[in-house]
């Protein structure tokens, strides 16, 4: 018997997809002439929010910019720890105006902001693992980011290299499901990351090439519950094999960008001190 997982409460700051769009390439998954229903992308959304907060967790909601088709992608707007604040810079200028946006947000909030001084694309490629911050390099974020996380949150931080494009922010391979516990898919990393990924967690659960090719691995985990896109059912039976609950959403229309629940979903660390509560 697996023993029962533990839900932690979370903070999430999501932004609405009223703007968004396919209009330019910055990723292998966009395809600027393939149609996109934005109503469809706003009730996939909808939902997902409904998903949190049905769960019991907090959502707090960014104005949506005009212009910033990308701006959905939450997790691309901060990393937040502690309460401390990182804000990004994006290494696409169609997407530079959501960095003042998301860091304009916090400022208000009432948190600390630090300067990124590199470029940086947040929660996308820099995930909390119990005491670690695992962060993505090779595509987005550059590898100096890396030290200057390191710097203002004061916590060890992984360098992993990313070497598929299709797999370009952490998030879109690796997800952390509790303190200890990861899911991953190998490929996604160079041979060196791959050793560093196992030697930190040997029960890492490996994705296989078809829950990654759906963004399964795009996922939002509480320690419990586990926020994955639907279409990613070897995932979610291996997770489910081990003790967690799973529950699909449907991106498809968002998934267009290159996104998935992850990419929509940033998470608002507020203190050390996590509120866990059972269910
Ligand atoms: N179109 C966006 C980009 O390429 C998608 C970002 C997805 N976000 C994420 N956290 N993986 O930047």
């Amino acid at each position: 018997m697996t023993p029962d997982k533990i839900m932690a409460r979370r903070r999430f700051l999501m932004c609405r997809p009223t703007h968004f769009a396919v209009e330019y390439a910055i990723n292998p998954w966009m395809d600027p002439a393939a149609p996109v229903d934005v109503d469809r992308a706003v009730a996939q959304w909808e939902t997902l929010r409904r998903t949190y907060l049905d769960l019991g967790h907090r959502v707090d909601e960014i104005e949506p910019v005009p212009g910033l088709p990308d701006m959905v992608f939450a997790a691309n707007g901060a990393t937040v720890v502690d309460g401390r604040v990182v804000a990004v810079q994006f290494r696409d200028p169609q997407r530079a105006d959501e960095a003042p946006a998301y860091r304009s947000w916090f400022e208000r909030a009432g948190f600390e902001v630090f300067d990124p001084k590199h470029v940086n694309e947040g929660e996308g490629d820099v995930l909390l693992a119990g005491d670690l911050l695992l962060a993505g390099t090779g595509f987005r974020t550059a590898h100096a980011a890396h030290a200057r996380l390191q710097e203002v949150f004061g916590r060890p931080v992984i360098t992993l290299q990313l070497v598929d494009p299709r797999f370009y922010h952490l998030d879109t391979a690796l997800c952390v499901l509790d303190e200890r516990t990861v899911a991953y898919l190998p490929a996604a990393f160079s041979p060196g990351s791959q050793a560093v990924l196992r030697r930190l967690f040997p029960d890492a659960i490996l994705a296989t090439a078809a829950d990654a090719a759906v963004l399964g691995l795009n996922a939002v985990s509480d320690g419990r519950n586990v926020v994955l896109p639907v279409q990613a059912t070897g995932l979610a039976s291996a997770l489910q094999e081990r003790g967690y609950v799973t529950i699909g959403v449907d991106m498809s229309e968002i998934r267009k960008a290159g996104g998935g629940p992850k990419c929509c979903t940033l998470t608002v660390r507020e203190t050390t001190a996590v509120r866990e509560v059972a269910r």
